[in-house]
C-alpha cells in the first residue's frame, strides 16, 4: 500500500473544547492512525515545538510525540511516540518555565516532577518505557496532561492566572460556535510544548 505523504495539522487554540476533554484510548494500530502519528510529527516539527499531544490537533485520541532534543546544537530529529501512556514513577520537583503551541505567547513557571518514568506502546503496537529528566521530563508530564484535559496555566498560582486573564480572553475569542479553534497559526521559536 503506498502511504500518503504527511500533512501539517492546524493547532487547536486555547478555547476549542477538544483541548479540555479527557482522551479515549487507542484500541488498536490502524493505517490511518500510523499517517495521523506522522502528520503529529510533521506538525511538532513545522511548529518548533519539543512535544505536541493529538488533543491539540482536535483528535481526542490518548496519543503524543515529543522530541526534547532535536533543536539543540547538532540535534537530529529522533521523535519519540506514546500510545496510551502511563507514568511508572515519579522523582524530585522542580519549577520551569514552559510554553504551549495551544497557548501562543504565553509562558510561566509550572512546577513537575524532575524524573520520570514512563511506559506506553508506539507506533509499531510495541511496548516501550523511558526514563527521563529535564526537558524530556518535563514534556513527557506536560503532553500527558493534554491527554487529560488539562493545560499548564491549571498548574500555576491563582494570581498569576488573574494577570492572564485578558491574554487568554483573546485567544478563546476565535473559537467558533462548534468549539473549534483553528486561531492563528503561529511559529514557535521557545521550544513549546
Ligand atoms: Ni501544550
Amino acid at each position: 500500500m503506498k502511504r500518503r505523504k504527511p500533512q501539517i495539522l492546524p493547532i487547536r487554540i486555547y478555547g476549542d473544547k477538544t483541548l479540555r476533554k479527557v482522551a479515549v484510548p487507542v484500541k488498536e494500530i490502524t493505517p490511518e492512525l500510523k499517517d495521523f502519528i506522522e502528520d503529529l510529527i510533521l506538525t511538532m516539527y513545522e511548529t518548533d515545538g519539543v512535544g505536541l499531544a493529538a488533543p491539540q490537533v482536535g483528535n481526542s485520541v490518548r496519543i503524543f510525540v515529543v522530541d526534547a532534543f532535536w533543536f539543540q546544537e547538532d540535534g537530529k530529529k529522533d521523535p519519540v511516540v506514546l500510545i496510551n501512556p502511563e507514568f511508572i514513577e515519579f522523582e524530585g520537583q522542580i519549577e520551569h518555565e514552559e510554553g504551549c503551541l495551544s497557548l501562543p505567547e504565553i509562558y510561566e513557571k509550572v512546577v513537575r516532577a524532575e524524573k520520570v518514568k514512563i511506559k506506553g506502546l508506539n507506533e509499531n503496537w510495541e511496548e516501550v518505557q523511558y526514563e527521563a529528566d529535564e526537558l524530556f521530563s518535563r514534556a513527557l508530564q506536560h503532553e500527558y496532561d493534554h491527554l487529560d484535559g488539562i493545560l499548564f496555566i491549571d498548574k500555576i498560582p491563582k494570581l498569576k492566572r488573574i494577570f492572564l486573564k485578558k491574554k487568554l480572553r483573546e485567544l478563546e475569542s476565535s473559537t467558533d460556535r462548534n468549539g473549534v479553534n483553528k486561531g492563528k497559526q503561529m511559529h514557535h521559536t521557545h521550544g513549546e510544548l
